[in-house]
């Protein structure tokens, strides 16, 4: 790694302002937000906006996340609608991305959306990321700062590691306080449907509307797809919903050695990623968690604290992810609240393609 001419600059509001300056020239910026570091572009500029694709090795039919400072700049490059109204109110600025349909004659590069007709819109929680979106005086795409397929970053430091000398600043404002990406919630049809689980619950979405939304199973699209390959005549409505979310069809968030979900014990030569107390988890053959030194285990949160369970997620399994260990053992994370988006990333961490 070489981390030594990384343009990692604190965040004050002079370096804000140099920062929002790149961004107007065409430059990439790494931002910290309440979920990840976002590595952001000029959305208004295609040539920028290439270079997200290009630093990330993003597969270019992947859509970015249109950051913008308010509700007001939304409706600048959306076909504003109600449900979306009611949403933006009640959880922005925060950790929710809205896809909705693009407003007539808005100017944000195709490549943003990746040639779909809606956008994924977001007004981040951190101060001063909305200052550098205000500053610059652009939408800012931003998707996590961190190479395609692998873990968001969650510190100015894990941005340095990913991207090298790919950025051109990295605006460095601690660690993320949420450390999940963003929930995202396609609100183009009557029924909304959750295309990504975080932070913000199907269940708080569902009280704020008042009315159930869908969630959107991508696992079993990825084998109807399969499936409808072999035998087209079995299209089904699942199939129509496939390209609303195209980045989130395979292995993704991935550390480089494998993860073992639900462990519950240790096999040998793994690491432990534990979520509440490890007492009772041996070692197969002898031994119990205890016993591993102290750099081959992680407890996410010894309390069984979601939240902190979330916000230390990518930040354990970076640590964790070293080839001297054959996987990581994960201990079982309850499915509820913040637990499905964890499981949700642990789950795409482990997936073999
Ligand atoms: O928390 C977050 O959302 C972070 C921070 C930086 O804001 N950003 C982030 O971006 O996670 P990214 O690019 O890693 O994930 C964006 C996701 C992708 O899965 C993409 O497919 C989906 O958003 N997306 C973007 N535009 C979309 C659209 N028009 N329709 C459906 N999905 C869309
Ligand atoms: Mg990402």
């Amino acid at each position: 790694m070489n981390t030594n001419c990384i343009n990692i600059t604190s965040i004050s509001k002079e370096n804000i302002q140099k920062a929002a300056a790149l961004i107007k020239k065409g430059g990439l910026v790494a931002f910290p937000t309440e979920t990840v570091y976002g590595l952001g572009a000029n959305a208004l500029d295609g040539k920028a906006v290439a270079r997200i694709f290009d630093a990330k090795g993003r597969p270019s039919f992947n859509p970015l996340i249109v950051h913008v400072a308010n509700i007001k700049q939304a409706k600048e490059y959306a076909e504003w609608n109600e449900t979306a109204e009611i949403l933006a109110h009640h959880f922005w600025p925060g950790p929710l991305s809205i896809v909705i349909d693009k407003r007539q004659g808005e100017l944000l590069s195709d490549l943003v959306s990746a040639g779909l007709p809606s956008i994924a819109l977001r007004v981040p929680a951190v101060e001063e990321a909305r200052q550098l979106i205000e500053f610059s005086d652009v939408p800012i795409a931003a998707p996590s700062a961190n190479l395609s397929g692998k873990l968001s970053p969650t510190s100015p430091e894990h941005v340095a590691h990913s991207l090298g000398n790919a950025v051109d600043m990295i605006l460095a404002g601690g660690s993320c306080s949420v450390g999940l990406e963003s929930t995202i919630i396609d609100v183009t049809e009557n029924t909304p449907i959750l295309l990504r689980p975080g932070a913000i619950t199907k269940e708080e979405i569902e009280e704020v509307l008042g009315s159930a939304i869908e969630l959107y199973q991508d696992n079993d699209i990825i084998d109807k797809n399969k499936d409808e390959i072999e035998h087209p005549q079995n299209i089904s409505k699942a199939s129509s919903l496939a390209p609303k979310a195209p980045g989130m069809l395979s292995k993704h968030y991935a550390p480089n050695i494998p993860l073992r979900l639900n462990a519950v014990n240790i096999l040998p030569g793994e690491a432990l990623l534990a979520f509440g107390s490890d007492r009772f988890m041996g070692i197969e053959g002898g031994g119990a968690a205890k016993d591993l030194p102290q750099e081959q285990r992680c407890n996410l949160s010894e309390e069984g604290d979601l939240h902190e369970a979330a916000a230390n997620l990518f930040a354990m399994l970076r640590k964790l992810d070293d080839e001297a260990y054959k996987a990581i053992a994960v201990m079982n994370i309850p499915e509820k609240g913040l637990g499905v988006a964890i499981n949700d990333r642990l789950r795409r961490a482990a997936a073999k393609e």
